[in-house]
């Protein structure tokens, strides 16, 4: 592993400065970091706290209590209709490890100095960083904003050679709000046939957040012929607004779960048991009701403020966005007002307290972008709002 080449992720660079100045008494308003502005829900924490009384504080196996793999497996089955065995499911602490994870994985299995990941250019940052210093060459695929930034088959065509051996899709999409339809995932399925050694690892961690009430979220998972040479990443820290708690879950082809547990063991040894059993509260819903009226509230309260966010941005001059479809962010792009995203997240923060982080944290499309996260209450995006307004016009 080449660890001199590890990235930093700018959103949590943000939070740092912005706590920071918070507790210096400035009055921020954080649109940086990626984090639902909701508490997690009441049976959740209550679950966590029973099992701490119940002494279930202990290690686990590597890869997670059974009963939780079981009820993600029946979780899986439900939702998506998709049969998974409890020994495919890995429980990481976070999701962020299982993108870790089989990124490794995947070089180790690749076994040639000439390995390469194709991520998404924007895209979540921990894919290029870990992707480079798996040792692996990392092929950013430009996402293109007339196609509403998802990954398509035609960009990804001529990426692909005979050393391609991973290809990372992420939908809905950080930081552009995209998504992926089932017809995108066809497409790009049908073009893998020629390409039998790459895996995909689909990063499926905001699918709860897709916007329209009329459309499900298209995951990689309805895609059987896909199914041996899949990674699903997910988790519950959006979801279930859990994001300090470390929890995420992933389903991997069974090949890859051996290396899977070795690196499990050999870092964290298991994630935090009363935790899993907060995950399992989560995923059974209220009263073991089966139903998430909750992650629903924030769904609907995410696509109203996104909505709200680019429709006042789209307004003002020299500022252009897409209408996000999902997540819970806003990408715009200061271009036409001659701005750096850089300079934008650096002065924002500075002068009127509105935190919010560079397009160039996401790749190197992004260098007049901003991301604006919409996880916060009304009345704070409605002042942010006032004072970027504000400051445009005083900086035109
Ligand atoms: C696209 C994407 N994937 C994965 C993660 C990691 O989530 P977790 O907090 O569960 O590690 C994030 C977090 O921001 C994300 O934006």
């Amino acid at each position: 592993m080449l660890l001199d080449l590890l990235e930093n992720e700018s959103a949590l660079e943000v939070l740092d400065r912005a706590v920071n100045l918070r507790n210096l008494g400035r009055p921020i308003i954080n649109l940086g970091v990626g984090q639902p502005d909701a508490r997690t829900p009441q049976h959740v924490c209550a679950a966590a706290i029973k099992a701490i009384e119940e002494g279930k504080h202990g290690y686990t196996p590597p890869l997670g209590i059974p009963e939780l793999r079981k009820c993600v497996a029946n979780y899986v089955k439900r939702r998506f209709d998709c049969e998974v065995s409890n020994e495919q499911i890995v429980i990481t602490p976070g999701g962020k490890m299982s993108i870790c994870w089989a990124l490794l994985v995947c070089q180790a299995m690749a076994g040639d100095a000439d390995a390469e990941f194709i991520y998404p250019d924007p895209g979540f940052p921990i894919y290029a960083s870990m992707a480079r210093a798996s040792g692996a060459k990392a092929v950013p695929l430009a996402l293109n904003s007339d196609d509403g930034y998802a990954t398509r088959a035609e960009y990804l065509k001529p990426l692909l050679n005979k050393n391609s051996r991973l290809l990372i899709v992420n939908s809905p999409h950080n930081p552009t709000g995209g998504v992926m339809s089932a017809e995108h995932w066809q497409e790009i399925a049908e073009l893998l046939m020629d390409y039998p050694k790459v895996t995909v690892l689909s990063d499926e961690i905001y699918s709860d957040f897709i916007f329209s009430d009329n459309s499900r979220h298209a995951s990689l998972l309805a895609l059987s012929s896909m199914r041996e040479r899949s990674i699903i990443v997910h988790g519950w820290s959006k979801s279930f607004a859990m994001t300090g708690w470390r929890l995420g879950w992933s389903i991997w082809p069974e090949t890859f779960i051996p290396l899977v547990f070795s690196l499990a063991v050999n870092s964290y040894s298991c994630p935090a048991e009363h935790v899993q059993h907060a995950g399992i509260a989560a995923l059974q819903g209220k009263n073991n009701s089966g139903t998430y009226e909750h992650t629903e509230k924030m769904r609907k309260n995410f696509a109203r403020r996104a909505k709200l966010i680019s429709k006042s941005l789209n307004a003002i001059d020299g500022i252009s966005c897409i209408e996000p479809r999902g997540a819970f962010y806003v990408y715009p792009s200061l271009e036409g007002r001659g701005l750096l995203g850089i300079d934008v997240q650096n002065r924002w923060l500075d002068e009127i307290d509105v935190a919010v982080v560079a397009g160039a944290g996401f790749g190197n499309t992004g260098k007049h972008h901003i991301r604006i996260s919409c996880a916060a209450s009304d009345d704070d995006i409605t002042e942010a709002l006032a004072r970027i307004e504000k400051w445009l016009q005083k900086n035109q």
